[in-house]
């Protein structure tokens, strides 16, 4: 946000603004509390951050007139979780960002849980007209008293629509549109996206350890249609996302179905995890027994994507809570907690028999590239400090190795600073292995799960593998892109001062560079 607006100023001179509880129709224009220094210890320089204050997952997500629209789960009140907000950004070109007024306020009914918006081209809903069409944000009110209470049925979804490009919204009379009548508690997060085949609105919801789909006409009237799941699968799912992706050059439409689950990552608590198959209008045929990982690092939750992106058939793009619900809320960021990931653009690509999910970040990343540090064919032994006119703590690292010059069996690059923290990434040939070791990368202390490790992740390092690798560093995150974007790796670390020095290394032989592109990356706020 490089123009802060006066309203904000004026927040910061006269204080703060409470959080309404109560706004059961139309929702003010209010505001969020405290805007701090973007520039202070942690805060990410690339990444979305909110303003102040506690964040999780990305809501309510569509593209409208020029604008990206972020929403989230936001508490404007504390840097722990609490009450559900949806605070809310614009951006023109998924880099920079705006803040805007908190979208939606909690209600008698509840917390303002997870869930996506649509932009209503059709006015199917009848919220707006076909020349002003009405942006219909589905979510889940949930019910604290309820929860308390103990009862079953206290996460509803619920309805709210705009008419103005997202700046006010206005909650449905007829809420809940969806009533919780299975004796499922966990009952949330519906994404809705417009199936052009059966022309109906096609929810998906997040029921305990399945999915379910609902279809409706109008936004308001939801009928079950089916289940996903994974027999005796036992897991709490969360924040689903359902849509077709045109596969790379085939010309073939595959459906994948994002699913964000509470345990078991592959390195330990929460990640996104996703499913490839068909839909019919009614059903996802997929194999359950199928799934794989859209990202094996600790820090890609409730990854989902953009409604009515101005994108190609092949590619969708969506943006993850970099964070886990391990320690998201001990984390060391004292006014807010929590960044996003980079934005990232999903291409289906076929291999073989199947097909791939590729991540990549979108393209407008490279607008932020300043100066570049080149070096080509070269060879790395023992270690070897690389400088030049980037920081180490805010840049992005293309390498491409030469497989066949290289000998070493381990080789990867080290952050530190004086103090003696490192975050080290290796790549391990023998086991054909990425990893990623934060276990000292910090001062210790705020959580034991955050620090055991190092976390891994599978990568072809052989002769048939691709030997590009994309790294972005911020301040407090490490995104890798490997294999096409096949392999995405995110996780987040906390340095008592900020990384400094960059090490290439090489253990037991010599690890050989076709070249070492680095790019100083310039902050976005
Ligand atoms: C996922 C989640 C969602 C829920 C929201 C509450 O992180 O647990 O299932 O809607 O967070 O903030």
């Amino acid at each position: 946000m490089k123009n802060r607006p006066l309203w904000i100023c004026a927040l910061l001179l006269f204080g703060v603004v409470s959080c309404k509880q109560e706004q059961p129709t139309r929702e003010k224009a209010a505001d969020t509390k405290e805007v701090t220094d973007n520039r202070e210890p942690h805060r990410p320089q690339f990444h979305f951050t909110p303003p102040s204050k506690w964040m999780n997952d990305p809501n309510g997500m569509f593209y409208m007139d020029g604008e990206y629209h972020l929403s989230y789960q936001y508490y404007p009140d504390s840097t722990v979780w609490g009450p559900m907000h949806w605070g809310h950004a614009v951006s023109k070109d998924l880099v920079e960002w705006e803040h805007l007024p908190i979208a939606l306020y909690p209600d008698s009914l509840g917390y303002i849980f997870s869930g996506g918006s649509v932009v209503d081209l059709r006015n199917t809903s009848g919220f707006g007209t076909s020349e002003n069409p009405p942006v219909v944000a589905a979510f889940t009110h949930h019910d604290p008293v309820g929860e308390q209470a103990g009862t079953t049925d206290f996460q509803t979804q619920s309805i709210a629509y705009s008419l103005d490009k997202g700046r006010t919204w206005t909650k449905y009379a007829g809420n809940p549109v969806l009533k919780n009548e299975k004796g499922i508690r966990d009952f949330r997060d519906p994404k809705v996206i417009w199936h052009q085949d059966s022309r109906k609105w096609i929810m998906t919801l997040a029921v305990y350890d399945k999915v379910e789909f609902y279809a409706s006409t109008d936004l308001k009237s939801w009928e079950y249609l089916s289940e996903f799941g994974i027999p005796g699968d036992t897991r709490l799912w969360e924040c689903p996302d359902l849509f077709p992706l045109k596969v790379t050059g085939t010309g073939e439409t595959r459906w994948v179905l994002l699913v964000s689950i509470q345990k078991e990552a592959p390195n330990g608590g929460t990640a996104t995890s996703y499913f490839l198959g068909d839909f019919d209008g009614k059903r996802f045929l997929g194999n359950p027994e199928d799934q794989k990982w859209l990202d094996w690092g600790t820090d890609n939750y409730a990854f989902v994507t953009w409604d009515n992106a101005p994108l190609e058939a092949t590619e969708r793009v969506g943006i993850g809570w970099m964070s886990n619900w391990q320690y998201a809320q001990e984390v060391p960021t004292e006014t807010w907690r929590s960044a996003m990931t980079i934005p990232r653009s999903l291409r289906l690509e076929s291999v073989g028999e199947g097909y791939t999910l590729n991540a990549n970040p979108i393209e407008g990343l490279k607008s932020l590239r300043s100066s570049e540090t080149k070096m080509t064919h070269f060879k790395i032994q023992g270690e070897e400090k690389v400088s030049g006119s980037f920081s180490p703590a805010q840049c992005e690292i293309l390498l491409r190795t030469d497989r066949a010059e290289t000998t070493a069996d381990l080789y990867g690059l080290t952050l530190s600073n004086s103090v003696g923290d490192r975050l080290i990434l290796g790549f391990d040939r023998a086991n054909n292995q990425l990893w990623v070791d934060r276990r000292g990368s910090g001062s210790p202390g705020f959580s034991a799960s955050f620090f055991k490790g190092p976390h891994t992740a599978p990568i072809d390092l052989g002769p048939d593998g691709d030997p590009n690798l994309r790294i972005l560093l911020d301040v407090a995150s490490i995104e890798v892109f490997g294999e096409n974007g096949r392999l995405n790796f995110t996780e987040i670390f906390f340095p008592s001062e900020p990384y400094d020095t960059l090490t290439f290394w090489a253990d037991d032989g010599e690890w050989a560079l076709e070249s070492s592109t680095i790019y100083s990356l310039k902050s976005i706020w």
